[in-house]
């Protein structure tokens, strides 16, 4: 089915701190992100890799190229709920050359794909920073419907923020699935 992605998702490694760490450490992507800006030393990314790896309630799993393997973002499934069938599945990509060249997307339906199929979950949801435009558009590109706002929720380079509140039903996956597949293939 995926047999045209340029991308394919797989487990952290060890040594791919090295790399995340200068992600973690990039304005730009900090700036697009809900979370606090880090300052993050190697040690610290070693760990958070090594955790992450050991992690049995969160998912972390690396983005990487089809054609050379390389690592080139994360994808994420947290608060996971599995009374409601729910979580949060974020993701970066994190080498910035490769920004725009549909590769994201890629990796969400991967991540979703896992996440509905695999995993069995029935919504997945994302908090959006209102003015990052690129995260939002590739969530409507895999069916995520926008839900509302969160008025002012993240406090970021000196002011308060609005994030857009968006999910994605397994049923509104499979109709974007079906549609992004005829346009790809
Ligand atoms: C947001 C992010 C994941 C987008 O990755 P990407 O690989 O550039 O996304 P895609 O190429 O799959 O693009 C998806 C859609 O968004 C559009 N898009 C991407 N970046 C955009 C931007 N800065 N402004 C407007 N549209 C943008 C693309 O044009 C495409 O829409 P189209 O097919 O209608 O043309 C990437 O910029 C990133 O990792 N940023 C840092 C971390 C982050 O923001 N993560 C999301 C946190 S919620």
């Amino acid at each position: 089915m995926f047999e045209n992605f340029r991308v394919y998702l797989r487990a952290l490694e060890p040594e791919d701190y090295k790399k995340s760490i200068i992600w973690r450490n990039d304005d730009e992507i900090w700036g697009m992100v809900g979370g606090p800006k880090h300052f993050v030393s190697n040690a610290y990314e070693k760990k958070w890799v090594e955790d992450a790896i050991f992690n049995t309630s969160n998912i972390t799993l690396a983005i990487c190229l089809k054609d050379t393997d390389e690592y080139i973002g994360n994808a994420y499934i947290t608060d996971i709920n599995w009374i409601n069938r729910s979580a949060h599945a974020p993701s970066m990509i994190g080498e910035k050359k490769y920004w725009s060249a549909g590769l994201a997307t890629e990796a969400r339906i991967l991540l979703l794909y896992f996440a509905f199929y695999e995993r069995g979950f029935n919504r997945i949801y994302a908090h959006i920073l209102e003015d990052n435009i690129g995260s939002q558009r590739m969530c409507e590109k895999c069916g995520y419907k926008k839900e509302g706002l969160l008025r002012e929720s993240v406090y970021k380079n000196g002011t308060f923020k609005n994030q857009v509140v968006m999910s994605v039903l397994r049923r509104d996956f499979d109709i974007e699935l079906d549609n992004f597949l005829s346009k790809n293939q």
